[in-house]
């Protein structure tokens, strides 16, 4: 298959496109013109499989009718209202539905419009929670090395990606980073690795170095994903959960790519076993047909903040124009019906060990030097040719033009496959990226 050329005459330089080799991708664009199930279609009608989920985002599939059907009848019905002061039906469904969902006692929902904006609301009311009860001096964040929270100021400053440092210079003042979890004793392991939770002591370190309180929060994802799946030793969430608890600092999971079950269960945090004070969500929520995000925050954290606010008064000084968008809201509804009636969790549980299997078998193609993956996540380590990130983009550009999109992170490559897909279908995802990366 070859890249494909965009259906006009259109120059496209005036798309300054994210997140993307701008230059290289004038040359030689990769357009993706149609979608149906885990297919995507160029503009010569050539099918590619969606070995991504889009960016994690669609696990149903694209093009589900009950989800067209929702958001077209709430566009029909009501296409906005303010969501400062007033609100619309679906959005209070909505949360009480995630708050039946969720580990229980995160039960209070604040709806945002993307994964960045829930990160930095949350590391937001994280500051205020301390402030009402008289700690505002705990104004610092402990992040982790390769953690990836969104773009925003606050997310990229607790995030772990060298890259937006390089960029964009020092970021918020006073935040620390624990090490990452992908330790070499691990290598190779599919799952969870038995080596490595004692790296949650580097909170312990944080606190002696800096007073436990001075720390608002400690955020992370429970599985690192946009910087190549690193999976938390067993053990580790849980040391994590207990050095917060000790020292009053709150645990924040990012769960962004990992929440609505792609560990196998709706939440990592489930998976795992270890509850955090306040989550993030975003990604599957609406299948990634509206975008829309969430909070999801201890019941007695919002009381507080509540409490502390006189009468009349808004209590927490913060919302997106986009929040709880009723559009967004019939989407998500529409999703986490699908989720319930089709019993997907389920189906990514049945699938995850055959899955894992492929990716662990990649061991034993050269240039590859380390895989990882958990539930409907795999990753793949290659040995960088040239520059970092080189091999990894030369892999990603020819997996395009043999009918498969998938990501790479550097030099890694990531297969996160649509829950809807068949075990035929993530066997040919694997299939084409073993052919690619042998040839390349
Ligand atoms: C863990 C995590 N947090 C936050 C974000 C940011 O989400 P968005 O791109 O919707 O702003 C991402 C995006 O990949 C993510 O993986």
């Amino acid at each position: 298959m070859s890249a494909t050329a965009p259906t006009s005459n259109q120059p496209l330089i005036h798309q300054w496109m994210p997140f993307t080799a701008n230059r290289q991708f004038m040359e030689a664009p990769r357009i993706i013109a149609r979608a149906e199930g885990v297919y995507y279609f160029n503009t010569q009608g050539e099918k590619m499989l969606d070995g991504s989920s889009g960016l994690y985002c669609i696990p149903l599939g694209h093009g589900r009718r009950e989800i067209r059907e929702a958001v077209t009848k709430q566009m029909e019905e009501m296409d906005y209202a303010p969501p400062f002061q007033y609100g619309v039906p679906g959005a209070f469904r909505l949360a009480h539905e995630l708050a039946q969902m969720l580990p229980a006692g995160l039960n209070r929902i604040l709806f945002t419009g993307s994964g960045s904006e829930s990160v930095d609301s949350a590391l937001k009311i994280a500051i205020q929670y301390h402030r009402v009860r008289g700690e505002g001096q705990r104004q610092r964040f402990i992040g982790r090395e390769r953690g990836y929270h969104g773009v925003n100021f606050g997310g990229w400053s607790v995030g772990g990606m060298v890259n937006n440092r390089k960029a964009f210079g020092i970021g918020l003042p006073a935040v620390s980073h624990m090490r990452h979890t992908a330790i070499p004793e691990n290598k190779f392991v599919m799952g969870q690795g038995e080596h490595g939770a004692d790296l949650a002591d580097d909170l312990e370190r944080f606190v002696a170095l800096h007073g436990a309180d001075t720390i608002a929060a400690c955020i992370v994802e429970p599985i690192a994903g946009s910087t190549g799946i690193l999976v938390p030793p067993v053990g580790y969430l849980n040391r994590l959960r207990e050095i917060c608890t000790k020292h009053g600092i709150l645990l924040i999971f990012d769960e962004v790519i990992t929440g609505f079950g792609r560990t196998g269960q709706a939440f990592a945090a489930d998976t795992f076993g270890v509850v955090p004070d306040i989550m993030t969500l975003a990604k599957a929520i609406t299948n990634g047909s509206i975008p829309m995000a969430a909070v999801a925050v201890r019941e007695d954290i919002q009381q507080t903040i509540l409490d502390a606010a006189p009468p009349n008064s808004v209590e927490l000084f913060h919302g997106y124009t986009y929040s709880a968008h009723p559009v967004a809201c019939a989407a998500a509804l529409a999703t986490l019906k699908i989720f319930r009636d089709e019993d997907t969790f389920a189906q990514v549980r049945a699938n995850t060990p055959a899955f894992l299997e492929q990716i662990g078998a990649f061991r034993d193609l050269p240039y590859v030097t380390d895989t990882r993956g958990f539930g409907l996540l795999g990753a793949i380590d290659l040995e960088p040719e040239g520059a970092p990130g080189q091999r990894g983009f030369k892999v990603l550009c020819k997996a395009f033009e043999a009918g498969l999109v998938l990501r790479a992170a550097g030099d890694t490559i990531v297969l996160a496959p649509p829950f809807a897909a068949t075990p035929d279908e993530i066997r040919q995802m694997t299939e084409i990226m073993r052919s690619v990366i042998t040839a390349n």
